[in-house]
């Protein structure tokens, strides 16, 4: 690994950083691929064996039979790494947005995939697709009693912040036709091209940023629903159980990466500690808060709930519902030979089990009411994993390609120029984008292999040629938007969580 290279220490930041950069370039450099073939369809029929992390206050499932992301020596050296080398927030900045640019594109060549091109990301029209079809738009509600909508994120505010680092915290307004029109921030309200207006849109986008990548992504996408699956699924249903062979290819790896991103991510002086601004205290009430306050729902329920279910030109809504139906017709046609009544779900004891220990896990869990709960509660797990972690954790490199976009921390200044990413925060925000960059066999792969029998590979096959469809309509849905929204693209969707 080359450790103590010093040649390896990149100007500007920490050696922390400096190392870890190298350290995981060395390892994408020989890293190879998930497979569809990898996917074994027998698996060993231990159970998993699970770890009550105490951060998260759940197990999480603590090893497995599948090839780990991280190898054992790569998970120690962080550690290390972690626990020798102080946290630090050196304030070196870039000279120039290009400077940046070209600097994070050279040294991270071919380990981030943008997705999406944002122009002129700081405008105020960027701002609006930021929370149409961006990295805030599953935090998008309407007014109550109100005709607009907001991204609410002033409850930020009581998470501490290092020194020199800007506190979060901010709401957005939009117009009924989602125009931005207001940014609450630090007791006043800005206006588009009004007194820190800009610097009110900066404070709220790395709101999002962090929110997003912290609570939705990690605690949520990976430690409650993706680990609580894996948890009950391994550890409830044998492994001929028409639910666990469903479940099966979604859940690929997942034990591992859960505990990997434990280890790399989420403890006291690793990544999420040194990137975000957060102070120990902060970031440990935010995790309690997130945790405590999670709720399993549906797609729909979840854009009912918050206001925006028929919400025109809302182009998240309208694709995330194409593929919440597409999902539900595969749950629902692979199950539909084992559960042909309400009944044979009732009288499953195995899986009235696994319910119990999928909603402990998690703290929350759909009901399993009859057949239809039950296609409705796979589905829910199955879109978690293809869909919902494309929407919070499938494009953080698309937000890093400016220091004033949606950096995940910010320093403390007047203008936005001041407070943009620093050098050494957009070089771990580039690390953790490459880490997120490990990936995950495709769902439009050969998946025949991990399938049971041939009434398991019709429904896939089935499955495939919708989201097949689904890729073609989305291209026409994208020839008429503003910018193009590929966040649910199945030629790019991936069958189980990556980090
Ligand atoms: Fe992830």
């Amino acid at each position: 690994m080359g450790i103590i290279d010093a040649s390896m220490r990149i100007p500007g930041t920490t050696l922390h950083t400096s190392l870890s950069v190298g350290a995981i370039k060395d390892y994408l450099g020989v890293y190879t691929p998930a497979r569809a073939s990898d996917i074994l369809l027998e698996p060993p029929a231990d159970p998993v064996r699970t770890w009550r992390a105490p951060l998260l206050g759940c197990e999480i499932a603590s090893h497995d039979f599948e090839d780990p992301v991280l190898p054992a020596r790569e998970l120690l050296m962080s550690r290390a790494l972690n626990w020798a080398l102080p946290l630090r927030d050196p304030d070196a900045r870039w000279a120039s947005p290009d400077e940046a640019r070209a600097s994070m594109a050279r040294e991270f060549a071919g380990m981030i995939r943008p997705r999406v091109d944002w122009r002129a990301p700081l405008s105020d029209e960027a701002l609006a697709l930021f929370v149409r079809q961006g990295l805030a738009a599953h935090l998008l509600t309407r007014d109550e009693g109100g005709e607009g909508y907001r991204v609410d994120l002033l409850a930020m505010r009581r998470y501490p912040t290092r020194r020199g680092l800007q506190p979060y915290g901010a709401r957005l307004r939009l117009s009924p036709a989602l125009e931005p029109v207001a940014i609450d921030w630090e007791g006043s309200t800005r206006r588009p091209g009004g007194v820190d207006w800009e610097v009110a849109k900066l404070v709220f986008r790395a709101s999002v940023a962090a929110i997003v990548t912290i609570r939705d992504h990690a605690l949520y996408c990976h430690f409650k629903v993706a680990n609580a699956a894996c948890v009950a699924t391994r550890g409830s249903l044998a492994p001929a159980h028409p639910v666990r062979l469903l479940l099966r290819p979604f859940l690929y790896r997942t034990a591992k990466i859960n505990f990997d991103g434990y280890t790399m991510l989420v403890r006291r002086r690793a990544i999420f500690h040194r990137l975000f601004a957060f102070t120990w205290r902060g970031l440990r009430a935010l995790y309690a808060d997130a945790l405590s306050s999670f709720t399993m729902r549906t797609l729909p329920e979840s854009l009912a709930r918050r206001g925006v279910a028929e919400l025109e030109g809302y182009a998240y809504g309208e694709d995330a519902a194409r593929v919440w139906s597409i999902v539900c017709d595969y749950a629902r046609a692979q199950l539909a030979r084992d559960y042909q009544s309400d009944a044979r779900v009732d009288g499953d004891a195995a899986l009235q089990r696994w319910w119990t220990r999928l909603r402990d896990t998690a703290g929350s869990a759909l009901p399993l009411r009859g057949v239809a709960g039950l296609v409705e509660l796979c589905a829910r797990l199955i879109f978690n994993a293809v869909a919902v972690h494309e929407q919070v954790g499938g494009s953080i490199g698309d937000y890093l390609t400016h220091p004033g976009f949606a950096p995940p921390a910010l320093q403390r200044g007047r203008a936005p120029e001041e407070m943009w990413a620093s050098k050494n925060t957009l070089y771990q925000a580039y690390m953790l984008g490459a880490l997120t960059n490990l990936r995950m066999p495709r769902v439009l792969e050969d998946l025949s292999g991990a399938l049971p029998d041939e009434h398991a590979r019709a429904c896939m096959r089935g499955f495939q040629a919708a989201l097949t469809a689904w890729a073609r309509e989305l291209e026409r849905r994208n020839a008429g938007r503003p910018q193009p929204m590929r966040t649910f693209d199945p030629t790019s969707m991936e069958v189980s969580v990556s980090i």
